[in-house]
């Protein structure tokens, strides 16, 4: 592009003035700009040594990387934050009221900044690998909430990052729905349908500058298989396998999305190492390291995601074979690879993990004992709502035992009974299908919790009698209250009328 604005990424902090609303590009930490929002962190520390006010409104698709979210929160520069967020120092700012957020589903984000439920973002921050004199912007690895933010900002400021190469134009899928009253069907059928452009376009005279670096995405790297994590993954592909040959799961097998984290990225071994599963489609949010190497295997077919959250050797595999990948990947705005009408219409199965579920199939994925926000809900309510399967995994135990997974009722309800099927832990399977409360409870005990919890937790359920669901409103939250207490859940003790 021949008329572009080079600045260094100073300059462009120098726009942002004090209760700024700002839109990020990127989905977790892939495609998130690096530069200029550690340098408004700075200008926020200098603001702030001057004994002035300085914080701005961060939207963002997803997590970002520790450049954006962790240099922000260390400059207590926050004025809100919203969706998902993963930072240790941004998660600590949260949790210690410095820092506003709300959380949100993510599918949901977009919307609601272009129906005004949510203040519009005067600046969007975009991350290219290339842009032309048109205005055309093809994104790097995380597509996040940017159509919506680039058309709804008055500025943007693009950091072209020449570690991504061009030639990852062709991989994005770009679209925005119409509003209510004029939304139609969005026409994705499977996968690996695209209904878009592979760039997103902007009016070339909202963009007041180009800032330039070359870094990889700053995504961690994510920790080994354990034997828990693999038992987990193991029960997630045998109960496939069973309802595969009891015919509940067409022979073809159904598109996969798979959660984020650790556990997710276990599971998703497991899945594409198990030869009773056929080679399947994922239709997803991140793309972690698992899928990748499933996709060189020949075990997954094809993945559409938002990003690729991936490790950078992984990343650099792909840079380095990126016509292997070309008919294999698609990433598109979250607005469509969480679309509940899309998870609905093509029957995705839906693998989530949990924090703590209750054992009548009630799922906490944010809260740490009801208080301390972890990340957020994700897109882990977009595809749970609307799944084909809905299941939930979770190791039994947190803390070395000290803490169930399995409590009588979750500290902080993010799925209800209603939308979650099966729990899966590293001691096996409930399927919850067509259960009673009690049935339930009853399920879960025997299959999912930890042998050192299962008889406090069934002797719980003996302490309410005719009733529906056997909540005892006095001893509901007591092993919680143990764990505050004590430290170890295990020497709760009923209280009994
Ligand atoms: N109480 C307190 N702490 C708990 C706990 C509980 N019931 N259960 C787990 N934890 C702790 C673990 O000990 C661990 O802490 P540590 O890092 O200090 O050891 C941490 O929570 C979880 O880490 P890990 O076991 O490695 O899990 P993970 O990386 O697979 O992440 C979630 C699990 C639930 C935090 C993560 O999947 C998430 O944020 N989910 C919500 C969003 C979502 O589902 N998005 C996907 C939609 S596409």
């Amino acid at each position: 592009m021949s008329n572009l604005k080079f600045i260094s990424a100073e300059e462009a902090a120098a726009y942002i003035n004090n209760g700024d609303l700002i839109g990020f590009s990127g989905f977790t930490a892939a495609g998130c700009p690096k530069e200029a929002p550690t340098a408004i962190a700075k200008r926020a520390e200098e603001f702030h040594a001057q004994g002035k006010e300085f914080k701005i409104g961060i939207y963002t698709g997803a997590s970002t990387g520790d450049s954006l979210d962790g240099a922000l929160a260390r400059a207590d520069a926050i004025l809100f934050r919203t969706p998902y967020q993963s930072s240790p120092d941004l998660r600590k700012a949260i949790n210690g009221e410095r820092a506003p957020y709300f959380d949100k589903h993510l599918s949901e984000l977009a919307q609601e900044l272009r129906y005004g439920f949510l203040p519009k973002p005067k600046f969007a921050i975009i991350e290219v690998c290339d842009i032309t004199d048109d205005g055309e912007l093809i994104p790097t690895t995380g597509v996040g909430i940017s159509p919506a933010i680039t058309d709804l900002a008055d500025h943007i400021i693009i950091e072209w990052n020449s570690y991504n190469p061009k030639e990852l134009r062709g991989f994005h899928d770009i679209y925005q729905p119409q509003d209510p009253p004029y939304r139609r069907e969005i026409p994705i059928y499977k996968p690996s349908d695209r209904i878009g452009t592979p760039f997103i376009k902007v009016d070339p005279k909202k963009i007041i500058g180009v800032v330039k670096t070359h870094r990889p995405a700053e995504v961690g790297a994510f920790s080994p298989n354990d034997e828990v994590t693999e038992r987990i993954g193991d029960n997630v592909a045998l109960f496939l396998v069973q309802e595969l040959k009891a015919g509940r799961i067409p022979k073809e097998f159904l598109p996969v999305q798979s959660g984020v984290g650790n556990i997710a990225n276990a599971v998703l071994d497991s899945l594409s190492k198990n030869t009773g599963i056929p080679p399947f489609e994922m239709y997803t949010e991140v793309i972690q390291d698992a899928v990748i190497k499933s996709i060189k295997d020949g075990n997954i077919k094809f993945a559409s995601g938002c990003s690729l959250t991936v490790s950078t050797p992984v990343l650099e595999e792909i840079f380095a074979n990126l016509d292997f990948f070309r008919d294999k990947l698609v990433l598109r705005p979250q607005e469509l690879s969480n679309n509940p009408e899309l998870v609905r219409r093509m029957g995705i199965i839906t693998i989530n993990t949990a924090l703590e579920a209750d054992i009548f199939g009630n799922v906490n994925s944010t809260h740490v004992l009801g208080t301390k926000m972890m990340n957020g809900v994700g897109g882990s309510g977009d595809f749970t709502r609307n799944a084909y399967i809905s299941i939930f995994t979770t190791p039994s135990t947190a803390k070395g035992g000290l803490i169930s997974a399995f409590v009588p009722m979750v500290s902080h309800a993010d799925h209800s009974e209603h939308s979650v099927n099966v729990v899966i832990s590293e001691h096996g399977i409930a399927d919850l299908r067509g259960k009673s409360p009690l049935q339930r409870a009853q399920t879960i005990i025997e299959h999912c919790v930890d042998p050192e919890y299962k008889s406090i937790l069934t002797e719980y359920l003996s302490l309410t009698k005719n009733a529906h669901t056997h909540q005892d409103l006095e001893n509901c939250f007591a092993m919680h209250l143990q764990f505050a207490r004590t430290g170890d859940m295990r020497n709760v003790a009923w209280k009994k009328r």
